[in-house]
């Protein structure tokens, strides 16, 4: 279509479409069925994609919703409905059921696991027996009323076998063939096509016309009671919903250990795919409701439920071009910018590469079709490329030469993978190394900001790591400065001053040496106590630190072995940084010990993790080769198997008791 017939037929559909909302709102009545409206408002929408240039803020495209409100009225949910938390690994899970055990001292609970299924949640309620509303969740208080609408689902009877009350929770959704077949439809009517099953629900749940919703074929499980007839246990109350022709979510089962509930969530993410509708997770419940009351809710979700979610989904898009990015610490990363992609309901438009070696190990090329995944909060990766959509003239990507900042030329050492710029006075290094110094967890130092920084930066206040405290000097200058007031640099002058005397971990992490984070500079300040000492490591006192491998090693004598970084840090001592030392643990009888808990035990699980770590255990939540005891009490699960394989001592609370009196 050419653009002056797009723009004919724009003005055509909007005086049409502009009429019968005349007719609706002035008028009360409608000489169009809202199926044919629809139609028309999609084609609409559709013409003003592809020809954005005709697009006027008036048009009835612009209106909330597209066309005439659906006129759904906002209903006050009786009891709130929550959303849940989410898992994502077996060692989540593992504290989950360990949080959940251990709040409940007595008695062990059972688990109810269900199919998690991808739709748009819904509260029904029948009164006297009768199907009289349901309510989206809306924001979780009031969500709208599409009592009509979900009239047309035909699994769901609009009258029950027994004149019963009952408020019940489920989930609507569109099976995946429908979804195909609406999709295909819409194709041929050249209308734009719903992104997935879960998008087209929460479109036709809305829609004015029942009759066209009926044609949809939505459908409906139903997971949860929250009022009415209830008995103690969820799985029997599902039982008895089914016994009373209600659609109820049938793919669930009972599990009381970590191992049954993992093995009921690996077989359902292998075998989503056999289901008719679209899965994304399993949710684990604890099935005795009084133990629900007791467990309670927090303020977003409750404590007795949480939501494994299925892992990664992949997509394809097209690289754009590759970003080169320097870190703080010089290190060079290919970023790749992609053709937006939706993935795990977000847009994805760019993905890190890591490194070169990672780009030639794909063999990726100019303009390639790469295969992006994610899964869960994961950061979106590159994990292949559609060879098949490879261009003739595509060409490998190389590695570049010089820094694309700076452009002084990028240097690997032998053992590693990254490129790395060495210039200390790289402005993309400088920034980078102020920002981390002044950070929360390294030096703290308050009222102090990257948009401070690069300030400070570009008027040349500060150029390295000393010259913030030097900025004293510097106070007129300063307080005439746009943005920054007398108060606010006295603030940010006393913040400085005061960070002097950060305890030595701080300020070794605030150093930015690469490979060292927070708990390695902890224990390098606990190993050394003074920042002389610290300059002074050798490999030998490096190899006794407990969790410190050759890369970590390797970086840190190379960078006090650099004699810029000597003299940077006894400028800064030169100008009054003193740290404090660290308390040092080393004293303690279980320096550097771990230690994992598990059961239930006769006294709160926090008041043992005080008593360990008063003597010096690091009390962690998974167990490993590097474990040295595992505390157990009742009933405990996969832990207690783990650690008798990897025959880490297994204490119980008294023989833990003799080990701490010893
Ligand atoms: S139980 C407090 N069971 O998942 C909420 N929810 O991410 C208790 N969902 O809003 C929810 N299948 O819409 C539960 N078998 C199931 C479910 C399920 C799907 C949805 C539900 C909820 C969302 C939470």
């Amino acid at each position: 279509m050419d653009p002056s017939q797009a723009q004919r037929l724009i003005t055509e559909l909007t005086e049409k479409i502009n009429h019968y909302n005349d007719q609706y709102y002035l008028e009360s009545q409608s000489s169009i069925d809202d199926n044919e409206y629809d139609i028309l408002l999609e084609q609409l929408i559709q013409l003003e994609t592809q020809f954005p240039q005709f697009l006027s803020l008036k048009s009835p495209s612009q209106r909330v919703g597209g066309k005439p409100a659906a006129d759904l009225a906002a209903v006050k949910h009786a009891h709130a409905m929550l959303s849940l938390s989410n898992l994502y690994a077996l060692a989540d899970l593992d504290s989950w059921v360990d949080s959940v055990v251990s709040r409940l001292s007595e008695n062990q609970p059972l688990f109810g696991c269900e199919v998690k299924i991808d739709g748009i949640a819904i509260s029904l309620i029948y009164r006297n027996g009768l199907l009289s509303q349901a309510i989206t969740r809306g924001d979780g208080e009031t969500g709208d009323d599409v009592t009509q609408n979900t009239r047309t689902i035909r699994s769901l009877p609009l009258e029950l076998p027994q004149p019963l009350n009952l408020e019940l929770r489920g989930e609507i959704f569109l099976p995946r063939q429908r979804f195909e077949l609406i999709n295909q439809q819409r194709h041929k009517e050249g209308l734009p096509l719903f992104k997935n099953p879960r998008n087209a629900a929460a479109g036709t749940i809305r829609i004015k016309d029942s009759k066209l919703v009926s044609q949809r074929g939505l459908d409906v499980l139903i997971y949860d009671i929250v009022a009415g007839q209830i008995g103690q246990r969820h799985s029997k109350n599902l039982d008895f919903l089914a016994d009373l022709g209600l659609p109820v979510n049938f793919h669930r089962t009972n599990c009381s250990t970590v191992k049954e509930i993992y093995a009921f969530c690996m077989h359902w993410e292998k075998a989503k795919s056999e289901l008719p509708f679209d899965i994304d997770g399993v949710v684990i419940k604890i099935d005795d409701l009084e133990q629900r009351r007791a467990l309670g809710v927090t303020a977003k979700s409750p404590r007795w439920a949480t939501a494994w979610k299925f892992k990664a989904e992949k997509a394809k898009s097209r690289l754009i071009s590759i970003e080169n990015a320097i870190g703080r610490t010089g290190t060079l990363t290919p970023v790749a910018n992609l053709e937006p992609v939706e993935l795990m309901g977000t847009e994805v438009k760019r993905a890190t590469l890591h490194n070169y070696d990672q780009i030639a190990r794909l063999g990726i090329h100019t303009n390639d079709t790469l295969i992006v995944e994610k899964g869960g909060d994961i950061i979106p990766k590159i994990v292949g490329i559609d060879f098949t959509q490879r261009q003739q003239n595509a060409k490998p990507i190389l590695p570049p030469e010089n820094c694309p900042i700076c452009g002084s030329r990028l240097s690997r050492l032998a053992e590693e993978v990254d490129l790395h710029c060495d210039n200390l006075s790289c402005p993309a290094i400088t920034e980078g190394s102020l920002e981390h110094f002044i950070s929360k967890k390294a030096m703290d130092i308050q009222s102090f900001g990257q948009a401070m920084i690069r300030l400070f930066i570009q008027k040349g206040l500060v150029g390295e790591i000393p010259d913030i405290y030097l900025l004293h000097e510097k106070r007129d200058t300063l307080i005439a400065l746009e943005g920054l007031g007398e108060k606010s640099v006295e603030n940010l002058l006393e913040a400085i001053e005061l960070s002097k005397t950060r305890p030595l971990n701080n300020f070794i992490y605030a150093l930015g040496i690469r490979h060292i984070g927070e708990k390695a500079a902890k224990s390098i300040a606990a190993k050394t106590g003074s920042i002389p000492r610290f300059l002074d490591l050798t490999d030998k006192d490096l190899d006794s630190v407990p969790d410190f491998g050759p890369i970590m090693i390797s970086s840190i004598l190379s960078w006090i072995r650099n004699p810029d970084h000597v003299q940077m840090v006894e400028t800064l001592m030169r100008l009054g940084l003193n740290p404090e030392p660290l308390e040092i643990a080393d004293g303690l009888p279980f320096a550097n010990q771990r230690i994992v808990i598990t059961g239930t035990l006769s006294q709160p699980r926090e008041t043992w993790k005080k008593r360990l770590e008063s003597v010096g255990f690091q009390v962690s939540s998974a167990i490993s080769g590097k474990t040295s005891y595992l505390l157990v009490g009742k009933d405990a699960g996969s832990k207690l198997e783990k650690a008798s394989k990897l025959n880490v001592p297994i204490l119980s609370e008294s023989e833990m008791e003799s080990l701490l009196d010893g």
